[in-house]
């Protein structure tokens, strides 16, 4: 008898121990029995109490007075599966006649309380059938990817829904994204991720870095061609430009229509030539865009409209020609000058991470999502990383990037090195490697000698 109290109080306390060190832990052990037994005896009171049940229909209620049964109460919306996952539960509810998936998305704070979950959200699936996704716990607070995903070429896992669904940055449905946040928001570490998920992938990478280069140089085995300047990108992005001509060039050749055709009324892309022909995918990555479109000169300007005319020809015409666009800074309106709104409706990916005020989340927000703007603002400092995205359907949800650092980044395109793409329209900007360099400042002695 007292081994069995020793046993259950040691069980009691592992579980209390996990549940507050580890939730991800917890829930896969303990957490996820419970939180089923939980909701499913609970089920029907707690419809009840939200005010989701509908009352009998009216030939049970007929029948139950005939045969002088007892009368039946109201119904919840039946459960159709429940699905345990890594981080909670998902249901799978059939409404009843006269329920809407409004009635169940306006109660889904109630339903955490009720099932004392940490988040839930519902979504319908489709007419009559609505899926509710529980957390077990705060799913972005220690971000896990989980091991498998989904990947599937130029579509890449790069962050965890607050839901505990992974986000995918899908190039072909997608194919240019912008992400605004303040300084030390995590835009970097996003941008980080996204290189370290392509790297093993059949892509070319391109980075802009006006940040002297500090962010994207450390990946530099991987990637086809780098700039850290506005000088040399401004070249880059007119070799970019001349590039995707080339393609075009191949692709009208593939399908035999005369070179008189304009270039916008080509149908097809390059996703449609056979293996053995088609161009290898580019991605570009520009880091602090507002660098390459700030002047100071007169000569400057006329760099910074070289820059941003190129941009916004690879935004318009870059998709078909396997060219796309990431683009990150700190804000990206009007006031960073002419042709800045025009390439920013060509963006249709959005991410903004914690943002200072409102203008900011409304440059990425504004015109497609207005209550994603406040949820940006809302984004606390001591939570790095989180970001809210939305895509062109109006939907948003708050995602978390797992924190990758510099040297595991180094390390996956390090190893990928030897997929980088030689592209001969590029071959200038392809990032000289040599041995490390021995560097005399005493200040950067110590950093590490891949860095
Ligand atoms: N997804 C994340 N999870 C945890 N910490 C993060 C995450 N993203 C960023 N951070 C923290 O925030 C700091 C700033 O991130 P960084 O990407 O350099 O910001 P930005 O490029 O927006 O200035 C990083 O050094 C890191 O410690
Ligand atoms: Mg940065």
């Amino acid at each position: 008898m007292t081994w069995l109290t020793v046993a259950l109080v040691l069980v009691v306390a592992a579980a209390g121990l996990l549940r507050w060190r580890r939730p991800a832990w917890y829930w896969l052990t303990f957490g996820v029995t419970l939180a089923t037994l939980r909701v499913l005896l609970r089920y029907p009171s707690v419809m009840d109490a939200c005010g989701l049940t509908v009352p009998a229909p009216r030939w049970r209620l007929t029948l139950a007075r005939m045969t002088n049964r007892a009368i039946p109460g109201p119904r919840a919306p039946r459960i159709l599966r429940v699905r345990p996952t890594r981080t909670g539960l998902v249901l799978r509810l059939k409404l009843r006649p006269g329920q809407d998936a409004f009635d169940v998305a306006a109660s889904c704070d109630r339903l955490r309380h009720s099932f004392a979950m940490y988040g839930v959200t519902s979504r319908e699936l489709r007419s009559g059938v609505v899926e509710v996704r529980m957390t077990g716990y705060d799913v972005l607070k220690r971000v896990q990817m989980p091991a498998k995903c989904d990947t599937r070429p130029m579509r890449v896992p790069v962050a965890l829904r607050e839901d505990g669904a992974v986000h995918f940055r899908d190039y072909r449905a997608v194919p240019h994204a912008l992400t605004l946040g303040a300084t030390e928001s995590g835009k970097s570490v996003y941008q980080r991720n996204l290189v370290a998920a392509l790297a093993p992938q059949r892509v070319a990478l391109v980075g802009i870095d006006c940040k002297q280069g500090v962010e994207l140089f450390p990946l530099a085995r991987r990637f086809s061609a780098l700039a850290d300047n506005p000088d040399t990108a401004a070249e880059l992005l007119d070799a970019l430009v001349a590039h995707m001509e080339d393609v075009y060039q191949l692709i009208r050749a593939e399908q035999r229509i005369t070179a008189d055709v304009p270039d916008a009324e080509i149908a097809a892309d390059i996703w449609k030539l056979p293996d053995d022909l088609r161009p290898v995918p580019i991605v570009v990555l520009v880091d602090e865009v507002a660098e390459l479109a700030l002047f100071a000169t007169k000569e400057e300007e006329k760099r910074r409209d070289r820059i941003i005319t190129a941009l916004a020809r690879l935004a318009q015409l870059g998709r078909a020609a396997g060219i796309y666009l990431e683009i990150c800074g700190q804000r990206f309106g009007s006031e960073l000058g002419k042709g800045i709104t025009m390439l920013r409706a060509q963006l249709t990916g959005r991410t903004a991470h914690r943002v200072n005020d409102e203008s900011s989340a409304n440059m990425a927000f504004g015109d497609i999502a207005p209550d994603a703007v406040l949820a940006a603002i809302q984004i606390s400092t001591d939570m790095p990383g989180v970001a809210i995205t939305g895509d062109s359907t109006g939907g948003w949800a708050r995602i978390r990037a797992p924190h990758t650092s510099l040297r595991q980044a180094v390390n996956t395109c390090n190893r990928y090195a030897d997929l980088a793409p030689d592209l001969p329209a590029l071959a200038p900007f392809r990032p000289a490697l040599g041995g490390p360099k021995p560097i005399p400042a005493p200040a950067v002695e110590s950093a590490p000698a891949a860095a």
